[in-house]
């Protein structure tokens, strides 16, 4: 009988293509295998027994904190497809908000406790993507507003050629054409392009996890695609991507934190429904202290 992570590798690569995985049903599936995964699986029993016996909280010695181990990364593997690694991160540590661009990632925590935030970006088919918007600063903001008021019209009547002469601002196109509402919306969207890489994202998922927990997964728009982890106590976390973090590909990893801003607006209307409580998020460089390391795995290996 194969080692059950091998079985697990086996169903991935049944299921996973380079587009990332071939069907909702195969998600499902190996959501189901992921679910019933243990730490003596993947040779982490000893952590896990560990963290039965942790006695709690980190204690301050002398007016100074433990140092502490770094978060390691254990790679199982990766190809095309996806990508199969347990990242152990000791109590304390935080993975910031980062990104996974066009990827599904499956998740099960496989022991310990963290606490987990996740957003989604709150976007709409065919907008901008910041990334590729050039920094405006405020004055690019208002030539953008008065422009806006200029080709309205236009954008009313003629939704299919606004968008031809000013590709970017698609969304304006035609949400301007059905009310004026979702116009705002979109006017945000450029707005926030406008200022380099700062978007409105909500709110998924702002809660505790302890080990043994469900399967989580998340989609490239949904399911909390933009996620942090603070480890509570030392935890483990067994992460299948697909496709996985491909630089030649488009897929890199984006670290974000809440924008300080204090004149960004807090609702928006979208298709008449009113999103409350944005949050905007701005790309930022992680903490020079924010490390992970590439750890051992010492389970059984995965025959390809
Ligand atoms: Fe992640």
């Amino acid at each position: 009988m194969p080692y059950y992570i091998q079985r697990l590798y086996r169903l991935c690569n049944a299921s996973f293509s380079s587009d990332g995985p071939v069907s909702e049903e195969v998600i499902e599936k190996v959501r189901e295998k992921l679910e019933r995964i243990k730490p003596s699986d993947v040779g982490l029993e000893q952590e896990a027994q560990l963290v039965r016996n942790w006695p709690g909280p980190v204690l301050e010695r002398n007016g100074s904190h433990q140092s502490l181990p770094p978060i390691k990364y254990l790679h199982l593997h990766e190809c095309d497809s996806f990508s199969i690694g347990i990242f152990c991160m000791p109590p304390s540590s935080i993975i910031p908000l980062h990104n996974h661009p066009g990827m599904t990632v499956l998740s099960k925590l496989l022991y310990g406790s963290m606490h987990v935030k996740s957003y989604d970006w709150i976007d709409a088919p065919g907008s901008t993507d910041p990334s590729e918007v050039e920094e405006a600063g405020p004055h690019g903001v208002m030539i953008r507003e008065a422009w806006f008021e200029i080709l309205k019209p236009l954008g009313e009547r003629h939704p299919h050629i606004f968008h031809f002469i000013f590709p970017g601002l698609v969304l304006v196109g035609h949400r301007g054409s059905e009310n004026s509402a979702s116009l705002s919306f979109g006017l945000l969207i450029e707005m926030c392009c406008a200022w380099k890489n700062t978007r409105p994202a909500k709110l998924v998922k702002d809660t505790d996890m302890t080990a043994p927990s469900p399967t989580t997964v998340l989609y490239p728009t949904s399911g909390g695609n933009i996620h942090c982890f603070r480890a509570i106590t030392p935890c483990a976390i067994f992460d299948i991507l697909s496709p996985p973090y491909s630089a030649d590909h488009g897929r890199h990893c984006t670290y974000f934190r809440q924008s300080q801003r204090k004149d960004l607006r807090v609702n928006v209307e979208l298709d008449g429904v009113t999103v409350s409580e944005l949050t905007w998020l701005e790309e930022f460089q992680p903490p020079d202290d924010f490390v992970i390391r590439r750890g051992l795995y010492r389970g059984p290996v995965i025959r390809t």
